[in-house]
């Protein structure tokens, strides 16, 4: 702890699980840390939600200091922990670190913390993740928005479709929302993302589907060309900065992505078009952004609301008492905004 501290990379040379022990010790006595100093008397939830963020991230940066020795003979599939006791680590490495070039071959180190989410990844890759609105799995890649949540998944699932020609599903992610669209009838799906690796998951998710011809993705900054009669955004959540990949799947830095697909919408959407705004409320409820803000950017880009359909999470930490932030959890509400052209 005290070499993290002091940002002191250590390269392990013992056992594999023993590796892990430590890894889990020091989590253990970080997250101790954390809870304390977040629980300080008086905070508010903004407070709150800010000192976790921040204890988050000291503490995702002293683990990342624990390395792992990697061997390399000619592919990314041939690398192995170079310790006693690892596990199999070829596939999850080509799968993980596909898009990384340079040669591969000799000697390497690695985070144990980051390889522990790789293996994770690859795992939640090979399983696929349940998706009862659709009927199916869709297989995420790594560092690609999962799923797991089904409460916004089902809100599409409801929403009535007043014209099923085409549309655009923006942040596409895994392609879930695109796909379930095309399994409700919408003949033409064209999803974008920002993200090479979310463009490649969703297409491989709609070969999987057999629905290639329907639904296809781009890699594209928000819209694509032209214009569609339905228009669907998932954005991230949170207002916040997103300094990984993984981040920028949860937080929205100064909500950018949410005020791009509000103001786009008039120039997309073609005439009696609608729009869907996927979002909770969470950001308000932990004093990140007030509930006049996002009726005010509906109005200022021309929009009008149509229609509302509410839920409530149903995951795990919504119920978690000691989840230190919930009693925002427990009350949000993630809304599907059907929304119009003024
Ligand atoms: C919360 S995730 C939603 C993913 C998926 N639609 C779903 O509902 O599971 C938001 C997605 O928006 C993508 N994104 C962020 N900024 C974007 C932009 N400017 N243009 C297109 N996609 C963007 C992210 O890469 C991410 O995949």
């Amino acid at each position: 702890m005290r070499n993290a501290a002091q940002g002191i990379a250590m390269l392990w040379h013992g056992d594999y699980n023993n590796a892990r022990q430590l890894l889990s010790a020091m989590d253990r006595r970080l997250g101790n840390i954390e809870a304390g100093r977040s629980l300080k008397r008086g905070q508010s939830d903004e407070q709150k939600f800010y000192s976790i963020r921040q204890a988050r991230a000291h503490r995702s940066r002293m683990l990342s200091l624990l390395l792992v020795p990697l061997s390399v003979n000619g592919t990314p599939e041939s690398t192995q922990i170079s310790l006693t006791r690892a596990p199999e680590v070829g596939a999850a490495i080509a799968f993980g670190y596909e898009q990384s070039r340079g040669s591969y071959a000799g000697q390497a180190a690695v985070s144990l913390q980051e390889l522990t989410g790789v293996l994770s990844a690859h795992q939640w890759f090979l399983n696929g993740v349940e998706v009862p609105a659709l009927g199916k799995k869709i297989y995420p890649s790594y560092g690609t928005f999962m799923p797991t949540r089904q409460e916004y998944v089902d809100l599409v699932a409801k929403a009535p479709i007043k014209n099923a020609q085409v549309a655009f599903d923006i942040g596409t992610g895994t392609g879930v929302l695109a796909a379930l669209l095309v399994a409700r009838g919408v003949k033409k799906v064209i999803g974008t993302d920002i993200h090479q690796r979310a463009v490649d998951c969703a297409n491989q998710n709609f070969a999987q589907l057999g629905i290639s011809s329907s639904a296809h993705a781009e890699l594209t900054n928000m819209f694509p060309d032209g214009k569609a009669p339905l228009i669907i955004c998932n954005p991230p959540w949170l207002p916040g900065s997103a300094p990984t990949s993984l981040d920028a799947a949860i937080y929205d830095p100064g909500s950018k992505m949410l005020l791009q697909f509000l103001r786009g919408l008039p120039e997309h959407l073609t005439e009696d078009g609608e729009a869907w705004l996927i979002i909770s409320d969470l950001a308000e409820l932990l004093g990140l952004r007030t509930s006049q803000a996002l009726a005010t950017a509906i109005n200022d880009a021309g929009l009008k609301v149509a229609g509302r359909i509410d839920a409530q999470p149903q995951h795990a930490r919504a119920f978690d008492q000691s989840d230190l932030l919930y009693s925002a959890r427990s009350v949000e509400t993630t809304t599907l905004w059907r929304l119009a052209v003024q």
